[in-house]
């Protein structure tokens, strides 16, 4: 069993969901609270014990790249004006020297192919696949609870999953869960988007994925399925048929940040937590409420 020590981020989609916010700005900067959702993710990663990050960019994505670099002129000026504070912290938030890889995707042809992109990158190496418009609200993080998974189970694939209203499992892939052991079971089945009647569970494919290097040669195999992209879930699907799959669902809450309601939710639930914002804005927020009619 090899220790899970990269991790890939997929950065190259077109965010079309968050126009005109997303034209000229990569989705992934957009923030929670004062953290871009892909520090969020990065952070989560290291908190795993991830040492390699992987991101596979596009264009106009320069800014994800500038983001975990230095920026000298800021940083002399906080220096100059005696900032530790946030020295320390822009500090703290970079991968050490080597530890981030950039490689481009250069037409997004859907998740599998982003993934795909990162294989020379990745080598022969399981790994961590996390997708940076989720955001996981968890402690400890979701990795790492997915981690832990693959280290009791004695390695394989682990997915995070969570579970929906049985109403809206038709937006989603959709696994069959056996063999429970606490909040970890075995991935029997997944379906890319089931109707609620031929729908195995309610627990959704939620962002987070470890998988083995095989996976590189399933998808090199597939043909774009839905929308004329390539999606992951396929070559999932195939590798399941020679590999373990695990599930574990994740102590944790999920916010697709790339969808509005999720956005807007993650940044009321993260800023209601923050000790140096939190009693502010619960007051700011009930003042909005009132203001508005109320709940
Ligand atoms: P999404 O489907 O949520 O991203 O992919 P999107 O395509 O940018 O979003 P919309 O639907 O147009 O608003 C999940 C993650 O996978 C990346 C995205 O950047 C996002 O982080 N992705 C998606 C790629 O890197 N390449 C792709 O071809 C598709």
């Amino acid at each position: 069993m090899r220790p899970i020590k990269k991790a890939v981020f997929p950065v190259a989609g077109l965010g079309t969901r968050f126009l005109p916010a997303t034209k000229a700005l990569p989705k992934e900067m957009l923030t929670v609270v004062d953290r871009p959702v892909i520090q969020l993710a990065v952070d989560e990663a290291r908190e795993a014990g991830i040492e390699h990050f992987v991101f596979v960019t596009g264009r106009n994505k320069g800014v994800i790249e500038d983001h975990f670099d230095k920026q000298f002129e800021l940083e002399a000026t906080l220096r100059k004006r005696g900032k530790s504070a946030e020295l320390d912290m822009l500090e703290q938030d970079l991968p050490g020297a080597g530890q981030a890889s950039f490689t481009r995707q250069q037409e997004p042809l859907g998740l599998g192919h982003a993934v795909w992109c990162a294989r020379e990158l990745v080598g022969s190496e399981p790994f961590a696949l996390l997708l940076p418009d989720m955001v996981m609200h968890a402690r400890p993080g979701c990795l790492k609870q997915m981690i832990d998974v693959y280290n009791a189970r004695g390695g394989g694939n682990v997915i995070a999953v969570e579970e929906v209203a049985w109403d809206q499992v038709n937006r989603y892939g959709v696994v069959a869960a056996s063999d429970w052991k606490g909040n970890a079971f075995t991935i029997d089945a997944m379906v890319e988007k089931p109707p609620r009647q031929h729908a195995p569970s309610n627990l959704i494919i939620s962002g987070r994925y470890i998988l083995q290097p095989e996976i590189f040669a399933e998808i090199a195999k597939q043909e774009p399925g839905t929308g004329g992209e390539i999606q992951i879930t396929d070559a999932m699907i195939r590798l399941m048929a020679r590999q373990n799959f695990w599930g574990i669902k994740y102590q944790g809450t999920t916010y697709d940040c790339g969808d509005k309601i999720g956005f807007l939710s993650a940044n009321v639930a993260f800023a209601l937590e923050r000790p140096d914002l939190g009693a502010d804005f619960r007051a700011a927020l009930k003042r909005i409420l009132d203001s508005h009619g109320g709940l």
